[in-house]
C-alpha cells in the first residue's frame, strides 16, 4: 500500500519539528518546509526514521514561497497538511519595524491561508484529508506588547472553526492546535526573552505536538494543550477584553520598559 503523505510547515524546529516527527513515527512520507537551511538537518532526522522526505527552503510569507512548497509536493495527493509555520514579534507596536510586522502577518496569516486554500481544494476534490492549523491560546486575548501576533492567532483560531464548518461532510477535517507558552525558539526570535512569559517555565513541544497530532488524527475541532492552558482559555472566555489586555501586559511587557 502506498505510504500516506504529510506536508508540515515550520518543521525545522520547535512544535513543527515535533509534529513532523509524529508523522514520521506514523510512517507518513513528508514534505517539510522552513525558511532557513536547517530544514535539511531536520530532513535527515526524519529520513533516519525510515520515511521519504522532501525538504523545501522557502519564505512562506511570500506567494512565491508557498507556490514553491506546493510545487515540491510533485502533484502527490496530500493526506495531511500541518500548517504550523509562524513567528512572534514582541515590544510596543508603535516602536516595531513595520516590515517585521508585515512579515509576521504575511507568514502567520496570508501565507498560511494561501497554502491551506491550495492544498484544501485538492483534498476537497478527493473528498479526503486532514488539516491541522497551529493557532494559539494567544488568540483568546489582546496581546499587549505582542499586539499583531495575538491578532494573527485570533484570526487563525476563528478561521479554523469556520473552515471546518464549511468542509463538514466533505471528508476533509480541520483541527486547530492551540498551545500556550511552549519551550521553543519562539521567544528568542520574537525578542521576548526579557519578559515574564519569556522567562517562565513552558510546555514541552513534544507533548504539545503529540496532542495536536492525536486531535488531527481523530478529526477533532480543536485542542488546547495542557490543563493550565485549558484553565487560562476558560478564564479568557469570561473576562472583559480590557482586563485581559492588562493581564497580558504583565506577561509580555519588556522588563526595561516597566512603568
Ligand atoms: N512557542 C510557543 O509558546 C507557541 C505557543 C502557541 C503557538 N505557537 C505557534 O507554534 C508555531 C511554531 O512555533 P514554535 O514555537 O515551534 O517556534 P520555532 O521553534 O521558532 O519554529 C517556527 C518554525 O516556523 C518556521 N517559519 C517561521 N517563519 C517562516 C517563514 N516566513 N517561512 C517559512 N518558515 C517559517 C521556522 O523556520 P525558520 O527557522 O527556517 O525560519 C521554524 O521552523 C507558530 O505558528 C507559533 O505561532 C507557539
Amino acid at each position: 500500500m502506498a505510504k500516506q503523505f504529510a506536508v508540515v510547515t515550520g518543521a525545522s524546529s520547535g512544535i513543527g519539528y515535533e509534529l513532523a516527527k509524529c508523522c514520521a513515527r506514523a510512517g507518513f512520507d513528508l514534505c517539510i518546509a522552513a525558511d532557513e537551511p536547517r530544514i535539511d538537518r531536520a530532513a535527515e532526522d526524519f529520513r533516519a526514521m525510515g520515511v521519504g522526505v522532501v525538504a523545501v527552503e522557502c519564505d512562506l510569507a511570500t506567494k512565491e514561497g508557498v507556490d514553491a512548497l506546493y510545487t515540491s509536493t510533485g502533484g502527490r495527493a496530500v493526506d495531511y497538511l500541518l500548517a504550523n509555520a509562524g513567528h512572534g514579534l514582541g515590544g510596543a507596536f508603535l516602536d516595531q519595524d513595520f516590515d517585521e510586522v508585515r512579515h509576521l502577518i504575511d507568514t502567520n496569516v496570508t501565507g498560511t491561508l494561501y497554502l491551506i486554500q491550495k492544498i484544501g481544494r485538492d483534498m476537497r476534490d478527493r473528498r479526503k484529508g486532514r488539516i491541522l492549523i497551529t493557532g494559539s491560546i494567544a488568540g483568546f486575548m489582546p496581546g499587549t506588547y505582542q499586539a499583531a501576533y495575538n491578532g494573527s492567532k485570533a484570526l487563525l483560531d476563528s478561521f479554523a472553526f469556520a473552515l471546518r464548518a464549511e468542509l463538514k461532510d466533505t471528508g476533509v477535517t480541520v483541527t486547530c492546535l492551540m498551545p500556550g507558552a511552549t519551550e521553543t525558539d519562539f521567544f528568542a526570535r520574537a525578542d521576548m526573552e526579557d519578559t515574564r512569559i519569556g522567562q517562565s517555565k513552558k510546555d514541552d513541544p513534544a507533548m504539545v505536538a503529540q496532542q495536536g497530532f492525536d486531535a488531527m488524527m481523530n478529526g477533532e475541532g480543536d485542542v488546547v494543550t495542557g490543563w493550565m492552558n485549558k484553565l487560562r482559555s476558560a478564564i479568557a472566555n469570561v473576562t472583559p477584553a480590557a482586563v485581559l489586555a492588562e493581564m497580558h501586559r504583565s506577561q509580555a511587557e519588556p522588563r526595561g520598559a516597566k512603568r
